[in-house]
């Protein structure tokens, strides 16, 4: 069985999750999802992470509702738009009614910033922006827990480094429960990992398989565990957060690999370090941000100024 960590509201949350950011939507690979998350449900994963921003919330309530799984037995994470941060509850009620479902497990804020949807002016790091800063808007998010009560279990955020939760913290009443973020091999985020567990935030990683093609597959130390527990890379890649404290949401749309991530190995504390230690002894041999997602400094035609980074 999968393994799960206890949050901060005292939920638990399954170590390994589906993700289901499916690349460009409108590209017809949201219907994609209707079919491998179907799939993932019958191969045995009960956490689903999803986006506004992803545009399949529909897809994603509907697999749930059809899937005969009782509600309750699924961990469902989504995540609030930017460019509705303007109107937490807006984004929030529009969110729970095109999944159809009564609540959700997690509810993230997607990014630092807000976009304003006019013209994709950035805000929320400074007073004085044109829109909310993210200590206003999280406290919009922590009213919904009383206002939607029942309808949102935990909220969190995600995208945020150690410069952004720590500003969040200085005036945040509710802890965020989760930081999701990216992280693998090839970009462990030590520090901040460590930051969200003094305070009790729990991390999940996306992209935790470096979007499927990164060089880390062909890692020689890498592959050296994963032969040593005749496993795969990703199994490996996957058991080491797991191990660090860290829930991860690889996606796939392939039955086997789909099973292949759920089936974890125990590695030792030395394993651990040795993998950790790929991006500590070596800067060169990593690549931080993967070079697939920052085009022109942009990660999705956002600066990384944009992005609150
Ligand atoms: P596929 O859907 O064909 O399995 P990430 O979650 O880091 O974004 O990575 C997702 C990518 O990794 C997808 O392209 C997926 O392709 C691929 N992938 C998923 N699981 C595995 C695995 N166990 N081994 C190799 N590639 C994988």
């Amino acid at each position: 069985s999968i393994p799960t960590f206890k949050l901060n509201t005292g939920h638990s949350i399954p170590a390994i999750g589906m993700g289901c950011w499916m690349g460009q939507p409108g590209a017809g690979l949201d219907q994609e999802i209707l079919s491998s998350l179907a799939e993932a449900l019958r191969a045995g994963y009960r956490h689903i992470d999803t986006a506004n921003m992803y545009q399949n919330e529909r897809e994603v309530g509907q697999v749930i509702r059809e899937s005969g799984i009782p509600r309750e037995e699924i961990f469902l994470t989504t995540k609030l738009n930017p460019k509705m941060y303007h109107d937490v509850v807006g984004g929030f009620e529009g969110s729970l009614r095109d999944l159809g479902l009564d609540y959700v497990d997690l509810y993230l804020l997607h990014w630092p910033q807000g976009i304003r949807a006019s013209d994709e002016r950035p805000y929320g790091d400074k007073e004085g922006d044109i829109g909310p800063t993210f200590n206003q808007i999280w406290a919009e998010m922590e009213k919904l827990l009383e206002t939607h009560k029942g309808k949102v279990r935990a909220i969190g955020v995600s995208n945020y480094m150690p410069r952004n939760l720590n500003k969040l913290l200085k005036t945040a009443k509710v802890v965020p429960a989760v930081n999701q973020i990216e992280n693998h091999p090839y970009l462990p985020e030590e520090e901040l990992v460590e930051l969200c567990r003094e305070h009790g935030i729990h991390v999940t990683a996306y992209s935790p398989l470096g979007q499927g093609n990164s060089p880390f597959f062909s890692d020689a130390d890498i592959k050296a565990i994963a032969e040593a527990h005749k496993t795969t890379v990703a199994s490996v890649v996957l058991s080491w957060l797991v191990k660090r404290g860290i829930s991860a949401v690889p996606k796939s749309a392939n039955k086997d690999r789909m099973r292949q991530n759920l089936s974890l190995v125990e590695l030792s504390d030395a394993e651990v370090e040795r993998i950790l230690d790929i991006s500590r002894n070596d800067p060169q041999r990593h690549t931080h941000l993967l070079p697939g997602i920052v085009k022109d400094g942009k990660i999705g035609g956002w600066t990384l100024d944009q992005l609150g980074w």
